[in-house]
């Protein structure tokens, strides 16, 4: 498996080094297939590069062939402080003048969400993404649709996207997109299965904080126990993987 693990000084840094890869590996992706999907994920250091494409990045590369998908999402409606999709808006789609620049627009696949049937609105969305994913994947027979990209956060707690400990999307062997109920926020979360995110031509994961470094120490050495630390689960099949950290996160070995 192809796996590099980058460890800049501090967040700001590797923000600036996973924006530079974002924009290299979408134009691989648009030079290879005349487009590239985008599974975006909530946290601080994504954020951050949402800030920085917005800020520098509008004109690097044909946006319009460009689609956004939400890798994880809140059981929340878009206008709620917690709505990721509502995090991208700000941080990025929000500040581009679509009049100006048409090109620097990208399509966006927010999800629909039904706080009271977070399980119709995961179904619904699984859909989307299998129509659209589809319609741009060479092998349209493929059970699981390749997204070119996935970027991802990690929890102290071993999380990635809506991947929770001790949590039924754990064992998701089928599913793309599902409703997962998290007990320790008595709420459900919509999230990317991790045989969806395994499917990824590219995975990216984004760390930053000393909080995180126990986290990201057991998942990348082990002992084994993705019930515990489902980010253990995130195995490319045939894609690539990158970690970007900053040293406050990363282990003594990857320094
Ligand atoms: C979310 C995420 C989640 C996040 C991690 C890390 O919706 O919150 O997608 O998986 O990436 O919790 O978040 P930070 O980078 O803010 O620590």
């Amino acid at each position: 498996m192809y796996h590099q693990t980058i460890v800049k000084p501090n967040s700001e840094e590797v923000a600036i080094a996973a924006t530079e890869w974002l924009i290299e590996t979408i134009r691989e992706s648009i030079a290879a297939r005349g487009s590239c999907s985008i599974a975006l994920s909530g946290g601080s250091t994504p954020k951050r590069l949402y800030q920085l494409i917005a800020e520098n990045e509008t004109k690097s590369l044909d946006w319009t062939l460009v689609t956004l998908i939400m890798g994880d999402e809140r059981n929340v409606p878009h206008e709620h402080v917690d709505s990721n999709f509502r995090m991208v808006k700000e941080a990025w789609l929000d500040r581009l003048d679509p009049i100006a620049s048409p090109n620097s627009v990208p399509h966006v696949l927010p999800v629909t969400i039904h706080v009271k049937a977070p399980e119709r609105a995961a179904a619904e969305y699984e859909k989307l993404l299998k129509d659209t994913l589809s319609a741009s994947n060479q092998n349209a027979d493929d059970e699981t649709p390749e997204i070119d990209i996935v970027l991802l956060g990690l929890g102290d707690d071993a999380h990635t996207a809506s991947l929770f400990p001790e949590t039924e999307a754990l064992n998701e062997s089928h599913r793309l997109f599902v409703a997962n109920f998290v007990p320790k926020f008595s709420a459900y979360r919509l999230t990317l299965t991790a045989p969806m995110i395994n499917a990824a031509r590219n995975i990216a994961f984004l760390v930053c904080g000393p909080s995180k470094r126990p986290a990201v120490d057991v998942v990348l050495h082990g002992p084994r126990h993705p019930d515990e630390y489902p980010a253990q689960l995130i195995e490319p099949k045939l894609g690539r993987l990158w970690w970007f950290l900053d040293s406050a996160a990363a282990t003594e070995v990857l320094k």
